[in-house]
């Protein structure tokens, strides 16, 4: 697929066609994937292509209540789970909400844990009074490549981080290695059609000139980017 149409175009897609994947095409998406940047390319990545109904079954039990949580937070109108301003915790236990993916995670073709060695991480910010980012830059990139390299393969996909919530569970069920941490459950599979209108914020919304409470960056404007 052309690059634009690619960056443009890829949806999440949490609903497949009863195709199965072949394990050697989720090898060929991998091997794509490896290509991802990392941080000094370390390449912290481990990948447990997940096929046990039965560890299926137990990452699917430890994620609904997540699921469940999330929707109930949303429904304040703030973030759930945002460390700065975010929705405040339940004080009642949330409702079940039906969730296809995670509910029928048996017909899910391709289900696919990934986790990080932070042992080959360098968390830039890690002694900063905040919570950490940079160190999910070495990757979500990776997770990301997954996605892409799937849809060039016509499949779909969605990147999910309920598991991550339910570490204490998931990742002994997984097998996490000490000094792992999980990142994402990643689903892929084949789908009958593309969603490709992504709603998504103009460049005038969040780019600046020269600092972040700068001019906005409008399209089509005629000034160099920098000055020499
Ligand atoms: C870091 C990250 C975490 C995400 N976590 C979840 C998740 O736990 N569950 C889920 O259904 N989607 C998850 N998503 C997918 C987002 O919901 C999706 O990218 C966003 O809603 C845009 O959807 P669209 O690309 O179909 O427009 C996640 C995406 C990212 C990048």
């Amino acid at each position: 697929m052309e690059t634009r149409s690619v960056l443009r175009a890829t949806a999440s897609v949490r609903a497949f066609a009863a195709r199965s994947v072949d394990d050697g095409v989720v090898y060929d998406i991998l091997d794509d994937a490896r290509f991802a940047p990392s941080g000094g390319n370390r390449q912290p990545w481990r990948v447990a292509l997940v096929k046990d109904r039965v560890i299926r079954r137990g990452l699917a039990d430890a994620m609904k209540p997540v699921w469940n949580e999330y929707v109930a937070l949303a429904q304040t109108g703030r973030t759930p789970f945002a460390v700065v301003d975010g929705a405040p915790p339940l004080t009642t236990e949330p409702a079940d909400v039906p969730f296809p993916l995670i509910d029928d995670i048996e017909s899910v073709p391709v289900v696919l844990a990934i986790a990080a060695d932070l042992s080959r991480i360098a968390t830039m910010d890690a002694d900063l009074p905040r919570p950490t980012i940079s160190g999910g830059g070495s990757i979500y990139p990776f997770c990301w490549s997954i996605l892409l390299a799937a849809r060039d393969r016509g499949l779909g996909g969605v990147m999910t981080t309920f598991s991550i919530r339910a570490e204490r569970t998931t990742g002994p069920l997984l097998g996490l290695p000490a000094g792992h941490a999980l990142a994402a459950t990643i689903f892929l599979g084949h789908v009958d059609r593309h969603l490709t209108k992504l709603r998504r914020n103009p460049v005038e919304g969040f780019a600046t000139i020269d600092r972040f409470d700068g001019k906005p960056l409008s399209s089509g404007a005629q000034q160099p980017s920098r000055v020499d």
